[in-house]
């Protein structure tokens, strides 16, 4: 009925825990279907989750809508030395932030369950894997974890009487008196503190229910802490999806790609190929996180650490994303969305039409008239899906591989509405860094309080869990040292033209780029030079069964050398932070950048008649 173990240091920190937050009950969790059932049930009678008539063993929740996203400037990094977590990361003296929390978490479960739950990041057992376990008085917590990660017996088991694992507190803070009626979604949004301590590798967070925040083993510690893991042990944990692309000789390259949170990495991920693409086919591997080790062959092989998906659900439709919707069906939790008057899920862009009337994220009445201005959508614009990756059809067979997958490419994108090409290939592997460690991207519900523009270096802005320069210096690191690294390559779907309109069509189109990306990872594809690295000409590119014009894709490919400049300027911002820190290849290259930009006319464009 509940998950047993006998090792004998979780025990003590299961105890030493709820003598600090004084719940009810604890409960540790064994992971099965019989439990989360219990919890479901538990949860729809209490009102925080809604059965779905429509979609078997499914869920939708309402947040508080204080507590909608990630909160970024309350994330802490508690290394020791402040400049160990440096000029991108909240710090606070580990000391201080124990106190501090010691002094929120006291009595923070009153009158809750305290659940233990354990879980494996990454393949039961796989060598590639670490496992955590999570205190939290959140049931919508548990069912979540049990959703994206592998959770309960099976990683006690593999934690044996003495395994390793990262301790991660989490409590929504909102304890209740004798007789106190709880409220759907508890939070404390007025003391939201999510606080990693990289030395001892814990995780404390207190005060959310939603996301990031919550389900700790996904951007704390397969991103934040993981990172750290991976500076101290030569990998990587990166904010990337993982998809393989097949051809028609049945030969699969595999890519990970890093886009800022809702930037369509689930879409690429699980990208159905065009007409015209006739025998390519696309798998996924994953859509959020990929942890990255170098294999006996010296080529880098990646996992996808989690079992589950936490994708956005607005703009998911069966147009933009057939794969994301027929996972969808089943064993879904929803949060944040529209319910219809059949009891079945909507948000926008799930079809073009809208229906007649639904009740909103905020539990309101809503007709499409509501959001006239756009200003009051049926659904949060960072409300979520969580599903089961095994329910994906582009699945890839190989997906749980404890070995890992070999990566070939690494992309980069950015949501940039100006002056960013769609693709371009870095010179080599110092310059892929650059290009990686500069990407700028335009502000996303994703978290709360984005500035319009900001640069976030690999799309690992929030979750670098320390000095952003000594993380750019270990990219550098990895790829020397070994043979032949993956090539890189930056990507941008979201430039606009002078009418605001999205220039290029995106979505499975994305394939052009992606095939154009393989043929120059296998030697087969052309390039020219440009000011910023590597780009296709329009014959590069296979156009069977889109009609784009030229001239268009020649604007769509080309650097002002103004706006180019001014780029480059602003990187030294970015550097300025760093100090010494900063590698010195970085300087260098920023200096070729700028000259290269120089000898360039006022508008670039890839050679092509008139
Ligand atoms: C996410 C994010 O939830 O990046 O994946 O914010
Ligand atoms: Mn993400």
């Amino acid at each position: 009925m509940a998950g047993t173990t006998k090792h004998a240091r979780l025990l003590a920190w299961i105890d030493e825990i709820k003598e600090l937050v004084q719940p009810d009950k604890v409960y540790i969790c064994d992971g099965s279907q019989d439990e989360y059932d219990r919890l479901s049930a538990q949860m729809v009678a209490s009102g925080t989750l809604i059965a779905l008539a429509k979609r078997p063993n499914s869920f939708l929740a309402r947040s508080d809508p204080r507590d909608v996203a990630r909160v970024e400037d309350r994330t802490f990094i508690c290394s020791t030395s402040k400049n160990d977590a440096g000029p991108t990361n909240n710090w606070m003296n580990p000391a201080e932030m124990k106190k501090k929390l010691h002094g929120l978490f006291a009595g923070s479960m009153h009158g809750r369950t305290m659940y233990v739950v354990p879980f494996s990041m990454g393949p039961l057992g796989s060598h590639i894997a670490h496992l955590g376990v999570q205190i939290t008085d959140s049931a919508y917590a548990v069912v979540n974890m049990r959703i994206m990660t592998r959770m309960g017996q099976g990683a006690l088991d593999v934690l044996g009487d003495d395994g390793d694992f990262v301790p991660c507190v989490h409590s929504v803070g909102k304890p209740l008196v004798a007789g106190e009626k709880d409220v759907a979604w508890p939070c404390n949004p007025e003391q939201i503190h999510i606080a990693h301590f990289p030395d001892s590798r814990e995780i404390w967070s207190f005060g959310s229910g939603y996301g990031g925040n919550a389900l700790l083993g996904k951007k704390c510690l397969a991103l934040r802490i993981a990172t750290v893991m991976g500076r101290d042990e030569g990998w990587l944990a990166e904010h990337m999806l993982i998809l393989g692309c097949e051809n028609a000789q049945g030969e699969r390259t595999y890519v990970g790609a890093a886009f800022p949170s809702a930037c369509g990495k689930t879409n690429f991920a699980m990208l159905v190929p065009p007409a015209g693409f006739e025998g390519f086919k696309v798998f996924t591997v994953g859509d959020d996180i990929a942890w990255i080790k170098p294999g006996k062959d010296g080529k880098l092989y990646a996992i996808n650490p989690e079992a589950g998906f936490f994708g956005v659900a607005p703009g998911t439709g069966a147009k933009t994303n057939p794969n994301a919707i027929a996972t969808l069906t089943k064993n879904c939790i929803f949060t944040n969305v529209g319910l219809t008057d059949d009891g079945d899920v909507w948000w926008e862009g799930l079809t073009d039409a809208p229906p007649a009337h639904l009740i909103d994220w905020k539990g309101n009445d809503w007709t499409p008239e509501k959001n006239k201005d756009g200003k009051s959508p049926a659904a949060h614009p960072n409300s979520r899906f969580t599903a089961p990756a095994s329910q994906c059809p582009s699945i890839d067979p190989k997906w749980e591989d404890p070995q890992g997958l070999p990566i070939s490419a690494f992309i980069f994108g950015g949501r940039m509405s100006k002056d960013m090409p769609l693709v371009f290939q870095a010179f080599n592997w110092s310059h892929g860094v650059y290009l990686a460690a500069t990407m700028g991207s335009e502000a996303t519900a994703a978290a709360v309080g984005q500035a319009a523009m900001r640069r976030d270096p690999m799309a690992m802005l929030p979750f670098c869990g320390y000095n952003m320069a000594d993380y750019w210096t270990h990219w550098l690191n990895m790829g020397r040292r070994i043979p032949n690294p993956p090539r890189i390559f930056r990507v941008n779907w979201f430039r606009k033209d002078a009418n605001g309109k999205f220039m290029w069509p995106g979505f499975g189109e994305n394939m052009r780029v992606l095939k154009w990306i393989l043929d120059r990872v296998q030697g087969k594809g052309f390039a020219v030079e440009s000011p910023l690295g590597w780009m296709p000409r329009y014959e590069d590119l296979n156009w069977n069964g889109l009609e784009y014009d030229k001239n268009k894709f020649y604007e769509l490919m080309s650097i002002g050398r103004e706006a180019g400049t001014a780029e480059a300027h602003a990187h030294e911002e970015l550097f300025d932070k760093f100090f010494d820190r900063l590698p010195k290849e970085f300087i260098y290259e920023r200096e070729l950048l700028r000259s290269r930009l120089w000898r360039s006319p006022d508008h670039w464009e890839l050679a092509h008649e008139a």
